[in-house]
């Protein structure tokens, strides 16, 4: 943790629920790798999950639990990458104010990620305030860290970019160079699919396999799975294009040639959807028992001793950033 060679990592999840397998192959799974080869800072994002959820803070408190299980359980290492609290960092907050006079609003209302779940979340009495600058918040998360990588899904490509507009006008603006920028560390894997088919996995469509599912919820998920509707008789020639099995196994299963040789299979006609159900039953049922076995192994009373620790070491480096962010800006009076 305290190697200051290594290039920084942030990332970070919201805790409005349980991470799902969606997150396991947009992100979680590149942390696993990249955890031993940087200094990676894991933030549970409560601040910005409040932006949508002020009315029911105790979603968000009771899953910040939920989500350092569920980072523990797919293989982050809490001696190794620093799992903390983005409340309880009260720096995050003072250099999100700073940013939010770098930027305008219009630049704001064209963030593609919010424009959608701005659509996607239909707010009665209007947009909250708060909600619409998250990227600005989103911003001093990142760089608060010095952080120059951000392995997180694609869907938060237009955050990075708004980052390095801010950083960059920043630095010019304070005639300092501070503040660093970031990339983007993107999953090889497309984003997955809920198993309806239908959009991408995700708790508010309810068609999402958590990473704390039962054998048996997995098994009746998989088996649930939206296939190919015309596939009606094993020997019909079937689509794989959209058929949610196999894009689960192009996902998670190791062997890829396997899942090749099965799509033509399946495509001439002759293979049935049970077969290959099975198949993706047995290697979810693998991954998640990995996953099942790590978490039960975690003594439950080490989970606060985890963030209060991660905590600390997060909040060392974010002093570090705001002494340098008000010296730049001219705030430090009583120096
Ligand atoms: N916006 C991210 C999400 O929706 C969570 C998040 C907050 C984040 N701060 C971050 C991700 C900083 C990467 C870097 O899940």
């Amino acid at each position: 943790m305290s190697n200051t060679n290594k290039k920084i990592i942030l990332t970070g999840d919201r805790p409005s629920g349980r991470l799902h397998l969606g997150h396991y192959i947009g992100s979680l799974q590149n942390r696993v790798k990249l955890q031993d080869s940087y200094q990676q800072y894991i933030m549970i994002a409560d601040v910005q999950a409040l932006t949508d959820n002020f009315e029911h803070p105790e979603k968000i408190t009771q899953s910040v639990y939920d989500v350092t299980l569920d980072y523990l359980s797919v293989g982050i290492k809490p001696d190794v990458s620093t799992i903390f609290i983005q409340s309880q960092i009260p720096e995050l907050t003072e250099l999100t104010v700073y940013y939010l006079n770098l930027v305008n609003l219009g630049r704001l209302e064209r963030n593609p990620t919010v424009k959608a779940e701005i659509q996607q979340k239909g707010f009665g009495e209007g947009i909250p305030a708060g909600f619409f600058c998250y990227p600005v918040s989103q911003a001093a998360d990142i760089t608060i860290f010095q952080a120059e990588l951000v392995p997180v899904g694609d869907d938060q490509v237009p955050m990075i970019e708004q980052t390095n507009e801010i950083v960059r006008r920043f630095n010019r603006i304070y005639q300092t160079d501070c503040l660093k920028e970031c990339k983007a560390h993107l999953s090889h894997a497309s984003r997955l699919v809920g198993i309806d088919g239908k959009a991408k996995a995700s708790k508010s469509l309810n068609n999402a396999i958590y990473l704390s599912d039962s054998p048996e919820e997995v098994r009746q998920k998989v088996f649930q799975m939206y296939t190919d509707p015309n596939h009606l008789k094993v020997s019909d020639p079937g689509t794989v294009e959209g058929n949610v099995v196999f894009a689960y196994l192009d996902a998670f299963h190791k062997d890829k040639e396997e899942v090749e040789n099965l799509k033509d299979h399946y495509r001439k006609g002759g293979l049935g959807d049970v077969t290959i159900k099975k198949l993706l039953n047995e290697t979810l049922q693998e991954l998640i028992g990995e996953f099942r076995e790590r978490r039960e192994s975690i003594n439950k009373d080490d989970l606060k001793e985890i963030l209060v620790e991660g905590t600390r070491n997060a909040r060392v480096k974010a002093m570090e950033t705001i002494e340098m962010v008000r010296d730049a800006i001219g705030l430090n009076y009583f120096k």
